[in-house]
């Protein structure tokens, strides 16, 4: 396991005290995420079922016999665990290195609690030296392409990807992202942006991050 990875273990393992006594988790994408659903095959006989961000999160959840149910029938969630790909001191993210954040921000708004685990290399001052995603409808992605210049960052389709919602993504480089409620609020608005990588409308509640001493817990 490399260090980033240890540290992404550890964060995983502390998120378990969150789900004590809930039986239906909302679950993100990714491998911080997929060390926390390796955690529950442990914990599974305490629960019912989890809403999963992805295919790939679906797959490890049915693989050790947690039950994945569908949003829709569920209603809003107790929590949600995620990670993330940068974290500011307000607890405002990018997500979206996975390619799952259409998905990911739906439960993140359907969740009363979002707890964010990642390593410490995760947290910044100033969100936007992450590349930030932009899911787009395919035909729109030159148009969109087109908006994030004039936004002043440098766009860059993820090439031979497609998202679990049939979409393409466009990585958006050299954006400082100073106002990040303002700047998810004018990309969301762009025709042909399904979903962009902030979460700042709804920022993460909790976050545990694995360092070399522990646990760092941030909490707004
Ligand atoms: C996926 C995500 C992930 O949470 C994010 O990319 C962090 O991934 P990892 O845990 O592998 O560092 O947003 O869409």
């Amino acid at each position: 396991m490399s260090s980033a990875d240890a540290l992404k273990r550890k964060a995983a393992e502390a998120a378990l005290k969150y789900i004590d006594g809930i039986s239906i988790l909302g679950i993100g994408t990714g491998s911080t995420v997929n060390h926390f659903i390796e955690l529950l095959a442990e914990r599974k006989s305490n629960i019912e079922g989890a809403v999963s961000s992805s295919d790939a999160s679906t797959e490890l959840l049915k693989k050790i016999g947690i039950p994945v149910l569908n949003l829709n029938s569920v209603g809003d969630l107790d929590i949600y665990i995620d990670g993330a790909d940068e974290i500011n001191p307000h607890l405002q993210l990018i997500k979206g290195g996975g390619g799952a954040l259409t998905r990911e921000k739906i439960i993140a708004a359907a969740s009363r609690k979002f707890v964010c685990i990642a390593d410490a290399g995760k947290k910044v001052d100033v969100l936007g030296a992450f590349p930030l995603p932009v899911e787009v409808i395919p035909m729109a992605r030159s148009y969109v392409s087109r908006q994030m210049v004039k936004l002043g960052g440098s766009p860059q389709l993820r090439e031979g990807f497609i998202t679990d919602n049939g979409n393409q993504i466009i990585d958006v480089h050299n954006l400082e992202i100073l106002q990040p409620i303002e700047m998810e609020q004018t990309i969301n608005n762009i025709p042909g942006v399904v979903t962009m990588g902030i979460f700042a409308m709804r920022p993460a509640d909790v976050v545990l991050l694995g360092d070399e001493n522990g646990i760092q817990t941030l909490t707004v």
